[in-house]
């Protein structure tokens, strides 16, 4: 018990319940409960919009699955989950409510942050946006000489690079084939270099995404691609027809030299990691078009909607949050793995990475104590089957237990020539077999049966009872794609209510950017730089030395 009188989340019997219950179940074996339950294949299955949802290959019962329900309603997720969607301040150490729901909410809807209702906003810079992009793709939006762009590059970092790159390379079927989308993120000069070195200067269009516009990576470079632009135009009078901004901060635009004309809004209420689908969605929204931005937009929404009203028993995101919950908390699992089988997903799995890692990385709960349970997984995995042939092994015959979530399509895209359209069933077979070897494995005796000589049996076996999820849908579409995000999003939502902890701020990366800066003059100028520890003075003195200074 809390000194205010609330039990905490290992003392409630919900949760002693499920340890027990664990106790009680000992080591599950899913060829035990797939033969007592022919109907489990499709019995434990789901669907959301477009996604097909097969729980069936998890260590759970029936009565597992009851007892994390119980959990869930004993915790907050069903009332913060509602004041979330009601525009309550859920984020309690920033005071600020929790929107992104609003962001793909219908025109109509009236959802309200201090008594004002926020949807007509959402739709202006919708608006907005549709009307740019639209001028961008007709050609009518020309850069300062005249010339028609061609090129854009998108510069920021976190939330305001990782969900638009994810989702360009997800949606790049949909693109427009004729203009070149960068992404550049990182500090390290040769990201710009990279994106730039082959483009021309009059074509281009930076896209500078910061909600915060404060942030040094994205100001630093937005800052020498002005320089690029300028010394290649010659006048200052060009940034306006080559910079927009994507930002909460007008002001911090304006004092970088655009035109906040040219600024597209979004608010506080929308955390970076939950901002792909605002504004920050803008160069993707010139690739993809705005009428396909909108289907994405769609697909979030009607996620939304099921994770608000689904019961309990049906409702995917609480199912795929509470299954996280057992495997974290009761089974001593550390990481969870997303492994896409479609390579435009290729950036997936690092955009989960700040989604989850980012919101549930805390060991202070909402009230301010230190939990004593474990909270957000290391969250991992790269396209199939290029994983198959690096990582599974240790996925198969390791010591760890690693649940997995398999997403895959039924078609390929439509662009592909016949010949590589033909390859998409052995890519599939793959993503079957995969899942199938991992939860049944392979016994001893399978082994012997194939002729193996005795002393390889052991190092042939599978044991088998790997968990996974598997998601299908027919094809990468951007509702689709807007449906997948909505539902990570909405998992991690879960698993923070039930721990406690608030999974919408990100104090944990602060104390990183303050220190770097306070060592840039030591490396820069030879600055001697107090609070330096004995490590990172002998670290900064040898860099010196290896860089020439
Ligand atoms: O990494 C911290 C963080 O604040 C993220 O939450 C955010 O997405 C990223 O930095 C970028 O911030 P901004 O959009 O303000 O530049």
């Amino acid at each position: 018990m809390n000194e205010d009188g609330r039990t905490r989340l290992n003392q409630r019997a919900e949760w002693t319940a499920l340890a027990k219950h664990r106790e009680e179940l000992g080591e599950v074996r899913l060829r035990e409960l797939f033969a007592a339950d022919p109907g489990r294949g499709t019995g434990c299955t789901l669907r959301v919009g477009d996604l097909y949802v097969d729980y069936s290959k998890h260590l759970v019962t029936d009565e597992t699955l009851r007892l994390l329900r119980e959990l869930a309603s004993a915790t907050d997720v069903f009332s913060l989950r509602d004041a979330m969607f009601r525009g309550e301040k859920i984020n309690t150490t920033e005071d600020r409510a929790v929107l992104h729901t609003a962001l793909r909410a219908p025109r109509d809807a009236v959802i309200e942050v201090d008594g004002e209702n926020v949807v007509p906003k959402v739709h202006a810079v919708l608006d907005k946006m549709t009307d740019f992009a639209e001028r961008v793709r007709s050609g009518q939006w020309q850069g300062h000489t005249g010339k028609r762009i061609r090129n854009v590059v998108n510069i920021g970092i976190g939330g305001s690079d990782l969900g638009p790159a994810m989702a360009y390379e997800a949606l790049r079927a949909f693109t427009d084939r004729e203009l070149t989308v960068r992404f550049v993120s990182n500090v390290d000069g040769a990201d710009l270099h990279e994106a730039i070195r082959d483009l021309d200067p009059a074509e281009t269009l930076f896209v500078i995404a910061s909600k915060t516009f404060t942030t040094i990576e994205t100001v630093t470079n937005a800052t020498s691609a002005r320089t690029w632009l300028l010394n290649a135009l010659g006048d200052d009078k060009a940034v306006a027809k080559h910079f927009v901004a994507l930002s909460t901060n007008a002001e911090k635009v304006a004092a970088f030299g655009i035109d906040t004309a040219n600024m597209f809004e979004f608010w506080d209420w929308v955390g970076g990691r939950y901002s792909y689908d605002s504004a920050i969605g803008m160069s993707l929204m010139i690739a993809i078009g705005p009428d396909r931005f909108r289907e994405m937009l769609d697909g979030f929404h009607l996620v939304d909607e099921h994770f608000r009203t689904a019961p309990a028993e049906s409702n995917v995101p609480l199912l795929m949050g509470m299954l996280g919950i057992w495997y974290g908390n009761f089974l001593g699992a550390q990481s969870h793995a997303v492994l896409p089988y479609s390579h435009y997903l290729s950036r997936f799995t690092a955009y989960l990475q700040q989604l989850d890692m980012e919101s549930n990385g805390k060991y202070v709960d909402r009230d301010g104590h230190e939990v004593d349970w474990q909270t957000g997984p290391v969250v991992w995995g790269t396209p199939g089957t290029n994983g198959q042939h690096a990582y599974y092994q240790l996925i198969h015959q390791g010591t760890k237990l690693i649940p997995a979530d398999f997403i895959g399509f039924a078609r390929p895209v439509a662009e592909l020539s016949d010949e590589l359209k033909a390859q998409h069933d052995l890519l599939m077979a793959n993503f079957f077999a995969q899942t199938q070897a991992l939860a049944f494995g392979k016994t001893p005796d399978e082994v012997r049966a194939e002729g193996v000589p005795e002393e390889l049996v052991p190092h042939k076996t599978f044991k088998g009872d790997h968990p996974t999820t598997t998601i299908l849908a027919r094809e990468l579409t951007p509702s689709v794609l807007g449906q997948l995000v909505a539902l990570y999003e909405h998992k991690v939502f879960v698993q923070g209510a039930v721990w406690n902890i608030d999974s919408f701020d990100q104090w944990g990366v602060e104390l990183g950017k303050v220190l770097a800066k306070r060592v840039e003059p030591a490396l820069t100028d030879g600055a001697e730089v107090t609070g330096l520890d004995a490590s990172t003075r002998a670290l900064v003195a040898a860099y010196r030395e290896l860089r020439g200074r």
